[in-house]
């Protein structure tokens, strides 16, 4: 099955939500985070689906040289089979295209899969906040620089129906 991305659009929140609530059941954002993001011409937001179910979605806020990671997630059944890649791809390309020279993002000190996936785009941590999540988790503070170097490994040979909302 083929996995297609395009910008993310109102009527994917509620997807997004359900999805977002299933893997971040501890700090999950609500509705209407979501809402406020779209509504914030600073943000990219680029979902991804397969057989007309949204299996990922991601976003980023850039200002001017500045770019942030705000969220990126893959549902369990779509994971391992390079969506995320693909879809963190085409976020940083977007944010390079809006002219950011770097892009920072956070992450749990205790989320291998999420780590490996920046190192390959060459993510380096920068901070750490001890003790940052509700359940006492550190957090990671990561940065690239933009435009993005190389990148290695999985790919999920998608369709993107382009780039921005
Ligand atoms: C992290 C996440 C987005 C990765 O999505 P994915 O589509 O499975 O990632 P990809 O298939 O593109 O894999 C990219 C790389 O990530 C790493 N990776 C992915 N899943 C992994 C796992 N379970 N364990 C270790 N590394 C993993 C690997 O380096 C992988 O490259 P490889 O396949 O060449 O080994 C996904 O696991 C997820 O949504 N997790 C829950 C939400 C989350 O933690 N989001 C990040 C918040 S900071």
């Amino acid at each position: 099955m083929t996995v297609t991305f395009r910008p993310m659009r109102w009527w994917d929140v509620e997807p997004v939500h359900a999805l977002e609530a299933r893997l971040f059941p501890d700090d999950a954002w609500s509705v209407e985070q979501f809402w406020g993001e779209l509504a914030q011409p600073s943000r990219d937001y680029i979902v991804a689906t397969e057989d007309d179910r949204l299996v990922a979605y991601g976003g980023t806020s850039t200002i001017a040289t500045d770019a942030d990671l705000q969220t990126i997630a893959v549902a369990e059944q779509a994971q391992g089979r390079g969506v995320a890649t693909s879809l963190l791809r085409t976020l940083l390309d977007r944010a390079d295209q809006r002219g950011a020279r770097r892009i920072v993002l956070e992450v749990r000190a205790d989320n291998d899969a999420a780590q490996a996936l920046y190192r390959r785009f060459g993510f380096a941590q920068i901070a750490r906040r001890s003790r940052y999540y509700p359940d006492g988790s550190d957090a990671l503070i990561w940065q690239a620089p933009l435009p993005l170097a190389g990148e290695t490994g999985a790919d999920a040979g998608s369709g993107s129906e382009g780039s921005r909302r």
